[in-house]
């Protein structure tokens, strides 16, 4: 029995990674049951060979007042399957009507074998009274990947201010968040063992960035972020150092500054190690502040190495996951 099933996973695997298939960017993105996926501001933790997408839920059908998280698996990163609306609360703290809970990141703890999920948590949105003031963190945990995610506790990493956050595990297993500290710049901190608490800080990059995202590539590590505009675009910039505590090289731009990142504002930058080569893809999100439910997704493979990224021109194009290419599409 055992063996069939085994046999049976593994065609299923293999039809979904033979085809490449095609990324459209900017474009609705259906899930497996045509609505368009809400995983705004995500990240993607990969557990064996699937890929978890997890994200803003900020779907119209939401209750009032909740704020939502939904996980989505895929094993090509380009067709992707509802789980679970994995976390939906109702201001857990009192932090006050019209709360907001922006960009969460889950990561996998192998020593407690839990699910450790960072959010940011924040006051009610920029304008009202109050807005945007807590500038904290929120940390959920569960059991199992697709589960359902119970609060846990909210504070400032390290005592400092954190609004957007965003997540690196190095390859040695180490889990880091990078986190957006406006009086002072973008903060790289290390998580505790169980990942339970930001223990303690790798890097003060004195630059006033948000949506954070980095990657380690050919011994170089790259952070990438954008440039404080609220919910409008701007010139995505990059820096290099041959380690997180830096020094980091002066910040460049990702693509022409006058694309202002193809619309994008990013989210992470997600390794795939293939066989033939390692590609890097930018995430990025086409944020639409009046209609955040159809708010839209830029992902594409970048251009990098020896110190270089660049965000090519948005067109269609297909990843084989199993060798790491990339390539334009018609
Ligand atoms: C930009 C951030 O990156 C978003 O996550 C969101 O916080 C908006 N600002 C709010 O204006």
């Amino acid at each position: 029995m055992s063996r069939i099933y085994l046999l049976l996973a593994w065609l299923c695997a293999l039809s979904a990674t033979a085809t490449p298939k095609i990324f459209h960017p900017g474009e609705l993105w259906p899930d497996n049951r045509g609505q368009h996926i809400q995983a705004h501001g995500g990240g993607i933790l990969k557990i064996g060979p699937t890929f978890y997408w997890f994200g803003e839920d900020r779907g119209q059908t939401n209750g009032r007042g909740l704020r939502c998280v939904s996980c989505y698996s895929s094993t090509n990163l380009a067709q992707w399957t509802f789980r679970n609306q994995v976390f939906k609360t109702r201001n857990p703290e009192n932090f006050g009507r019209g709360w907001v809970l922006e960009r969460p990141k889950v990561f996998y703890n192998p020593k407690t074998k839990k699910f450790v999920m960072y959010m940011h948590i924040d006051g009610p949105n920029p304008g009202e009274i109050g807005g945007y003031k807590l500038a904290r963190v929120g940390v959920a945990t569960c059991d199992t990947v697709d589960g359902d995610y119970q609060y846990l506790k909210s504070f400032r990493p390290l005592g400092h201010e954190s609004r957007d956050i965003g997540q690196f595990v190095d390859d040695d297993g180490t889990a880091y968040l990078i986190f957006e500290d406006r009086p002072f710049g973008f903060r790289i901190a290390k998580l505790s063992e169980d990942y339970l608490i930001v223990e303690k800080e790798i890097c003060l990059i004195a630059e006033h960035m948000e949506g954070g995202a980095i990657v380690h590539y050919e011994g170089l590590y790259y952070v990438l972020g954008s440039a404080l505009t609220g919910w409008n675009p701007n010139p995505n910039k990059y820096a290099t150092a041959k380690s997180l505590a830096g020094p980091w090289s002066e910040f460049k731009d990702l693509a022409p500054p006058e694309k202002n990142t193809y619309g994008a504002q990013s989210t992470m930058l997600l390794k795939i190690s293939g066989t033939k080569t390692n590609s890097v893809v930018f995430m990025g999100d086409i944020w639409k502040p009046q209609s955040q439910w159809d708010s839209r997704y830029l992902w594409l493979p970048l251009e990098i190495g020896g110190g270089k990224l660049r965000l090519p021109e948005p067109k269609k194009w297909s990843l084989d996951i199993v060798t790491g290419e990339a390539k334009n599409e018609q």
